[in-house]
């Protein structure tokens, strides 16, 4: 059977275990693909860099020459941020090219362009690994709850501010201690703003969003707090009326009016599911007219948890390919309203 090449954007901690994966897993990829999966090539910025594992012969710094390559049928984007990002999307999908993406700043943005460019060029465009890490939760919002009427979506979608918010709770920590200590263990960047700022979180919020109303909600809609102002008082006060500080991300749909997008801290009671999400976990509830209230829980951040998300939506669109078919794709926008920000 020819093999399914995949040329892959970004080679960091992610990328560098995607490569890995590929590698270390290629016969059981092979078997659940029916055909074996390979890599084309790597695009980098910097060549020079060592990657422990991963083929310099691999390497390039030619990323659009290596998407549009005649040789390449899947890319992998994990490079992240807008530009050259949504170019390289754009111009994979344009000349018939599958696209995996972990990039939630770039579908929260703009992901409306995107869909239409896969639905145009009848490819597939998954992106699992943007939203929760491994956890399974676009895909059960895109394919299995689609039939469904999803009234809320509330939840913990931020590993580093998780561990902020349960380290000042379990230890009495300041917010600067505890940002500092999640730097240390590489959950928060050497720039956290994205996180304390919850901007991360808005974006994931946003394509929570877009597929569970079927609504283009983009990050710029969702009112967003985060959690730089919140103390060590507030929360040994919050600990004191037996409540937890999370941050939280809520997507709704208020009555016929439209939908609520909104991530700010939130004082929960310990009794609450919740509350016992600890360290880097996400946590997230989707409810349903039918299915009613599920929970998905599991690690939200890092190398691997991401990877594997990736590797699924790798081996998803490659059966694809194999089979002549696509995906699920974002076709029928209600376009309810989107609710002025804050605004329930
Ligand atoms: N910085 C993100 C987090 C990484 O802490 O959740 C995963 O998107």
């Amino acid at each position: 059977m020819k093999p399914v090449r995949v040329a892959l954007l970004g080679c960091g901690v992610v990328g560098t275990e995607v490569v890995r994966l590929l590698e270390t897993q290629a016969h059981d990829l092979e078997a659940r693909v029916g055909a074996p999966v390979e890599l084309a090539g790597i695009a980098v910025r910097r060549p020079e860099r060592v990657r422990e594992g991963v083929p310099a012969d691999l390497l390039t710094t030619d990323a659009m020459g290596l998407v549009t390559r005649d040789d390449v049928d899947i890319v992998v984007e994990v490079i992240g941020g807008i530009e050259p990002a949504r170019s390289l999307i754009l111009g994979a999908l344009k000349t018939g090219k599958s696209v995996v993406s972990a990039n939630k700043a770039l579908l929260a943005e703009d992901g409306e362009t995107l869909f239409a460019a896969a639905r145009e060029f009848g490819v597939d465009l998954y992106y699992e690994a943007s939203v929760a890490g491994a956890i399974p939760l676009l895909r059960p919002l895109r394919e299995s709850l689609v039939g469904d009427r999803i009234h809320r979506v509330l939840g913990i979608v931020n590993g580093t501010t998780n561990y902020i918010l349960d380290q000042m709770d379990t230890h009495g920590a300041g917010f600067t201690d505890a940002l500092e200590e999640a730097q240390a263990l590489g959950y928060a960047e050497a720039d956290p703003t994205a996180d304390v700022e919850a901007f991360d979180a808005a974006a994931k919020a946003a394509i929570l969003a877009q597929l569970s109303f079927h609504t283009p909600v983009t990050a710029a809609d969702v009112h967003r707090e985060g959690i730089t102002e919140v103390t060590a008082a507030d929360v040994a006060g919050a600990k004191a009326m037996d409540c937890v500080v999370k941050i939280l991300a809520i997507c709704e749909q208020i009555e016929d009016r439209g939908v609520s997008v909104r991530v700010y801290p939130a004082m929960i009671p310990r009794t609450h599911p919740l509350a016992s999400v600890r360290g880097a976990y996400n946590a997230v509830f989707v409810e349903a007219e039918s299915a009613g209230s599920l929970m998905f829980y599991g690690a939200g951040a890092g190398g691997a948890p991401t990877a594997s998300a990736v590797l699924g939506d790798i081996v998803a669109v490659a059966r694809n390919k194999v089979n002549g078919t696509s995906g699920p794709v974002e076709t029928t926008y209600a376009a309810l309203p989107i609710l002025p920000m804050g605004e329930t």
